[in-house]
């Protein structure tokens, strides 16, 4: 955050990280005294903001637009206080300080959401300066993490380590970090923005589901561009992106961009919240009006100010240098046999991991989605003993996903087991990422005042009816999002099986639908048909798994199926034939 106190400007700050630190390899962006003056300056300025608010000099009106701009939302039963976690990077050291702050200020825990960020459900406002002071103190903060601002922007959980990357995205992720960061121009934008960054055609960043989308990849001379989309995004009216360019040179990322925002700021719609996202402008000018326009400010806009220079970009990159990793064969004998040893082992080794490109080593999903459980929660002490687990096994660095998982990227596969275990001894070491008890689920009515319905427990009904993981494995991938209301905080637009709450005349109700996919086949689920209660949509979930098993070809996963068959199939098991 090296410009904080001068937006718009990009600078790499010197790496200052102690030697000694376990987490100093971890891949994330460290401050420079600049930077940690600024962020501590925030803090002292909200102080005195909380203390005029608690003496009845500001109103809960005035005070609002001065706790969003700190992370801090009002739910249904208490303040929230949401934490950047820029791009989902996390050094132990800064895990373990989320652990304290959950345990001193909370209710020990911590939640992780679907935009890689963790909030705390039930601080007391006269402690959120200290819980903010404290997250200074590990070159953490809140800012931008509410508001009509460009909010954290996200990536895929497996960069710098999966094999089939082709760009390290975090490096253009803190580049727009950096740019967007109280960025003068657009600090009030018609409504919130969204970005998200994939280094991979693979794209687990769910890209097209974001106001603006990119795929970071290369030319045939091997230089860096993106695809650029623009004018995704859930909510009531959901919407994929539309590819405005195939290749935006890595010089020209911050002009293209800077383009797309000044004609959402200036044409994008203040006169109804509803309207107000950069998908509807898109959808009324039409995708090739809204794109004329784009290019006729990015051909107005003078380049060299805005071009990227190569060696600033080579200076952020060495804060992403890879951890020390060893070379080491591609199988581990330990390996195998652990995995031939122990029938629980090798299940989660199926669905717990992702190949890496160092060979011998591997990348670890943390499931924070045990059977019964509150998906995305963590408890301090099991943050505290998975940072443990962390320094050893895997450089000191955590990922948050934002399908609310967590994951340990640079682990050697002859100590996989040794992990494994460490997990388990701390409920995290569930074999299920990817498979139907791995739900996203927003907080709903437990907590939102915007909900219609409660997901949690949909979620929590749901994963318990599928609690043999034998049968989740035999299922195979099959993803779950819920969400409480129309907003999709939940995602439920993109779930191979999506579930949004209805109020049905003050009763909770759930629609079902079906054959949403954020990846790279990215598309929006549609409704099958009338709701169902609370019991009635786990049982609907039973029948559509179930149509699924009847009519799967070899090897063929439900979304495959799906795709293959239609919906009818699906459509005449819940509701009959038409
Ligand atoms: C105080 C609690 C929350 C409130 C008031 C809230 C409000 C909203 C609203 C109004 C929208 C719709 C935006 C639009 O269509 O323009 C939305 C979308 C969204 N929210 Fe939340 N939300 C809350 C909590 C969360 C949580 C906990 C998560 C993560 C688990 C989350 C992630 C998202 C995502 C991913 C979207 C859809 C993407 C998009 O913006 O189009 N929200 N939220
Ligand atoms: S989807 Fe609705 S209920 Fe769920 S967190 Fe978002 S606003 Fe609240």
């Amino acid at each position: 955050m090296t410009h904080m106190p001068r937006p718009g400007a990009i600078a790499a700050a010197p790496d200052h990280s102690p030697d000694a630190a376990p987490d100093r390899h971890a891949g994330i962006y460290r401050y420079d005294d600049l930077d940690r003056e600024f962020v501590f300056q925030r803090v002292a300025q909200f102080r005195e903001q909380v203390r005029r608010r608690l003496s009845g000099a500001l109103t809960e009106d005035e005070f609002k637009p001065l706790r969003l701009m700190n992370g801090v939302y009002l739910q249904l039963h208490a303040y929230m206080l949401r934490v950047a976690i820029p791009y989902g990077m996390l050094g132990t050291t800064q895990l373990r300080r989320l652990a304290e702050i959950g345990r001193r200020w909370d209710r020990g825990y911590g939640h992780f959401t679907t935009r890689q960020n963790i909030q705390f459900n039930w601080p007391a406002l006269v402690d959120v300066p200290d819980m903010l002071h404290a997250l200074a103190e590990v070159d953490m903060h809140a800012i931008q993490t509410s508001g009509n601002c460009i909010r954290n922007v996200t990536t895929d959980h497996f960069c710098g380590a999966a094999a089939d990357e082709i760009v390290d995205p975090r490096v253009h992720a803190e580049i727009l970090r950096q740019w967007s960061t109280l960025h003068p121009e657009f600090s009030f934008l018609p409504r919130k923005f969204k970005i998200a960054i994939s280094g991979t055609p693979q794209d687990r960043a769910a890209v097209r589901t974001h106001d603006i989308g990119l795929i970071a990849t290369r030319d045939a001379a091997g230089a860096v561009g993106f695809t650029v989309y623009v004018g995704g995004g859930q909510g009531r009216s959901p919407f994929l992106a539309v590819k405005a360019r195939e290749f935006v040179p890595e010089a020209d990322l911050l002009a293209y961009l800077e383009a797309v925002l000044r004609v959402y700021n200036q044409y994008g719609r203040r006169d109804n919240i509803y309207k107000a996202r950069i998908k509807i402008l898109v959808h009324e000018l039409g995708a090739e009006a809204f794109l004329r326009r784009v290019e006729e400010e990015f051909a107005r806009l003078p380049r060299g100010a805005h071009a990227l220079d190569p060696a600033l970009v080579e200076a952020i990159r060495a804060h992403f240098a890879p951890p020390p990793l060893e070379r080491l064969p591609e199988r581990s004998p330990a390996f195998d046999l652990a995995r031939a040893r122990n029938a629980a082992f090798a299940r989660w080794t199926r669905s717990n991991l992702h190949p890496h490109r160092q060979p011998g080593h591997a990348i670890a999903t943390v499931s924070l989605k045990p059977v019964g459980g509150i998906p995305g929660d963590i408890t301090s002490d099991q943050m505290e003993a998975l940072a443990d687990l962390a320094d050893r096994f895997s450089f000191g660095e955590v990922r948050v996903s934002h399908e609310q998982n967590l994951v340990l990227a640079h682990v050697r596969k002859d100590e996989l087991y040794a992990l494994w275990q460490g997990l388990e001894a701390i409920g995290l070491g569930t074999a299920n990422a990817g498979l139907v008890s791995d739900i996203i689920a927003c907080p709903g009515l437990d907590y939102c005042a915007l909900a219609n319905t409660r997901s949690i427990p949909i979620a929590q009904a749901i994963a318990t009816r599928f609690a043999d993981l034998d049968r989740q494995h035999a299922i195979g991938e099959l993803r779950i999002k819920i969400s409480g209301c129309i907003n999709a905080c939940g995602h439920h637009h993109v779930g191979h099986i999506g579930i949004l709450g209805v109020d049905k005349k003050g009763e909770e109700f759930y629609q079902l639908l079906l054959g949403g996919d954020p990846g790279p086949q990215a598309e929006l689920a549609e409704i099958t048909g009338p709701g169902f209660d609370a019991a009635g949509i786990v049982d609907a979930v039973e029948t559509v798994v179930r149509t699924y098993l009847d009519l799967r070809g070899e090897g063929e996963r439900f979304i495959d199926t799906l795709r293959r068959l239609g919906h009818a199939p699906f459509k005449e098991a819940l509701h009959g034939a038409a």
